[in-house]
């Protein structure tokens, strides 16, 4: 969690922009860091997440745009005159160094006192867990301690600005979710401000304070893990963040605490306003896990009430998926925790079901 009281535009880009030839890579970006956040840039491969980390290492030259740190310009500054570290996904460390001198490696370069690089190669081992392997080689190591090591390289220089990307790429799913916590705590610990590249939606909530989500190198929608997950602003988002259910309609009633959408299934409602116009096209989002699925219709309940077959259903240990297929042939996700009142009503395939949501549970998306 970054501290309240540091600078909350402590790394800022302004319209930055990256063409290769024709093609735009990072497109108007505008980005404002904290100092002492985790702030990850999510998107799929190809949206320009590197692209914009390279900038910010000072490896790419921006076609337009400013970077500043603490409200100085750094955009034109060479990598080594930056207060930036960036470790890549492959590690890139020495295979006949041993732990210590890979740590050791920066420092040596940049000819700090032999008494200074002791202490500070000690500290990053001990930071990172790894003291008592100093003299070991990578190859004596796990993947997840080798990555440990690179993070200690990439720390030893005390950067203001620690770049990771993908940092996690290079393990396994088992070992991706515990390291993904070591991560957090050594980096938290240091107070280093952390900008990082993933794919992996799971990683970037996982990991980061703020997400911002990008698609053809923009910039869609910053926010925390929560922000991101129950307020998707753009149709892109709420897809790309989890799982959602999109019915498409025409905006029906825009009040100023709630409007519905008409959609094939019906009129639904929402408790929120979107200050747009009705019979404007507007799409409502559900998650999969915010839909209630019964043989009965709840007592009472008019609104979001509709009903289907059961097409599909998938148990996945701690919850239910069931894919619902309403008369008018939209399929609806439902998940629901394993061990809830289902059970006892014993759904199973080609039953005929009712679902429900509440107001406050779905968003209105215009686009
Ligand atoms: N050096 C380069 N020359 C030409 N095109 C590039 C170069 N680097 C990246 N690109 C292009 O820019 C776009 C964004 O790439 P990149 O930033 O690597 O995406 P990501 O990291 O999100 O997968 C891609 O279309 C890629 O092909
Ligand atoms: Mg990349």
């Amino acid at each position: 969690m970054a501290d309240n009281n540091l600078p909350k535009d402590y790394l800022v880009t302004e319209k930055l922009v990256k063409r290769f030839d024709e093609a735009v890579a990072v497109d108007e970006v505008d980005l404002s860091i904290a100092q002492g956040e985790i702030f990850a840039l999510l998107g799929s491969s190809g949206c320009g997440k590197s692209t914009l980390l390279r900038m910010l290492a000072g490896f790419e030259t921006p076609t337009s745009g400013r970077i500043l740190l603490s409200g100085q310009d750094v955009a034109r500054l060479a990598p080594y005159e930056r207060p930036f570290n960036m470790m890549f996904q492959s590690y890139a460390l020495f295979p006949h160094l041993d732990l210590w001198e890979n740590v050791a490696f920066g420092l040596k370069r940049e000819g700090l006192p032999k008494s200074d690089i002791q202490q500070r190669v000690g500290e990053m081992l001990d930071l990172v867990q790894l003291g008592a392997y100093a003299k070991r080689k990578p190859h004596q190591l796990s993947g997840g301690q080798q990555q440990r090591v690179a993070l200690a390289r990439s720390l030893a220089k005390r950067p203001k600005v620690l770049l990771l990307d993908e940092p996690l790429g290079a393990l396994d799913k088992k070992l991706r979710e515990q390291t993904q916590f070591e991560l957090v705590n050594i980096i938290e610990k240091v107070g280093v401000t952390c900008v990082m590249v993933t794919h992996d939606q799971e990683e970037a909530m996982t990991m980061a304070g703020r997400i911002a989500v990008m698609s053809k190198g923009r910039v869609l929608q910053v926010g925390s893990p929560q922000e991101v997950y129950e307020y998707p602003r753009t149709r892109f988002v709420a897809d790309f963040i989890g799982s959602v259910n999109l019915l498409d309609g025409k905006l029906s009633v825009d009040e100023t605490d709630h409007c519905a959408v008409q959609t094939a299934i019906g009129e639904i409602h929402v408790g929120h306003s979107i200050s747009g116009t009705v019979g404007m096209p507007a799409a409502v989002a559900v998650r999969p896990e915010k839909v209630s699925i019964g043989k009965q219709a709840p007592q009472g309940l008019s609104r979001n009430l509709f009903n289907g077959r059961v097409k599909e259903i998938a148990y996945f240990g701690s919850f239910n998926t069931y894919i619902v297929v309403t008369p008018q042939g939209l399929r609806m996700k439902i998940t629901e925790p394993n061990g809830s009142h289902l059970n006892l009503l014993d759904i199973t395939w080609e039953d005929e079901v009712f679902f429900w949501w509440d107001d406050t549970d779905a968003m209105v998306l215009r686009d």
